[in-house]
């Protein structure tokens, strides 16, 4: 199953495509933590994209493209994947056509998940992961069970990513309406597109996703 989670940031993408991972088997790519894990390793890609992560803007349309043909040629994407923040822009949804064309893949569904942008800053400021296995926990809409243990692993160390600021949040959503929803005109024209309420319960949200894809699983 080839599939495009879209939508604004704190819409639930990376939630959910873990979920959808665990599920179909597929292999979730999301660019943000590509980005993250190049920033941590000091590579060149990291030096370039940091300042631009943290001001809450959109890295090059060069390195991502770049960093994506990479990914996708990988072994594990060969059963299928998960998009998770990618495409961002029209340029790297035609540069992503290109790709799939001339590997003869095509995409079964590109997915938009549908948030109203007050809740999104309550859900980024919230958000925290684990240390160590990179759980994902939220202060408000999903606690640890024990406080300040990691449910999965036991870790007792957290971390909140640096653009999760309130006022990076806002450059972050302004960078998604103007850069990003000009791509959804894109897949609608290409009769891809379908919408999810991303505002219902997590739950809720997995079983409306699963539903979509249970005719392409
Ligand atoms: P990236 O890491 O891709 O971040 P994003 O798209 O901004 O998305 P998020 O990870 O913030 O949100 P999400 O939708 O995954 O939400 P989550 O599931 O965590 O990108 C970071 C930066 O990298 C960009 O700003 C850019 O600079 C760069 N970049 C990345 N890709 C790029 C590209 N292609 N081109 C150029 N630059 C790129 O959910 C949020 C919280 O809400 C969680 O705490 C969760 O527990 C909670 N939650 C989720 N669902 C629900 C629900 N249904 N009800 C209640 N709470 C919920």
């Amino acid at each position: 199953m080839k599939l495009i989670l879209l939508g604004p940031p704190g819409a639930g993408k990376g939630t959910q495509a873990k979920i959808l991972e665990d599920r179909y088997g597929i292999a979730q790519i999301s660019t943000g933590d590509m980005l993250r894990a190049e920033v941590k390793a000091g590579t060149e890609i990291g030096l370039q994209a940091r300042a631009v992560m943290e001001s809450g803007a959109l890295v090059s349309d060069d390195i991502i493209i770049r960093m994506l043909a990479n990914r996708i040629s990988q072994a594990d994407c060969v059963k299928g994947f998960i998009l998770d923040g990618f495409p961002r822009t029209v340029p790297q949804a035609r540069a992503l056509d290109a790709m799939l064309e001339s590997k003869g893949v095509q995409l079964d569904a590109v997915i938009e998940l549908k948030v109203d942008d007050a809740l999104l800053v309550e859900r980024i400021a919230g958000r925290f992961t684990c240390a160590k296995c990179g759980a994902g926990y939220h202060d408000v809409f999903h606690p640890t069970g024990v406080a300040g243990v990691c449910d999965k692993c036991g870790s007792t160390e957290f971390i909140r990513r640096a653009d999760d600021k309130r006022e990076t949040v806002a450059a972050r959503l302004a960078a998604y309406h103007e850069q990003t929803a000009p791509i959804l005109p894109h897949y609608a024209a290409l009769g891809r597109l379908q919408t999810v309420d991303g505002m219902a319960d997590m739950g809720e949200v997995t079983r409306q996703l699963v539903a979509l894809l249970e005719p392409v699983s």
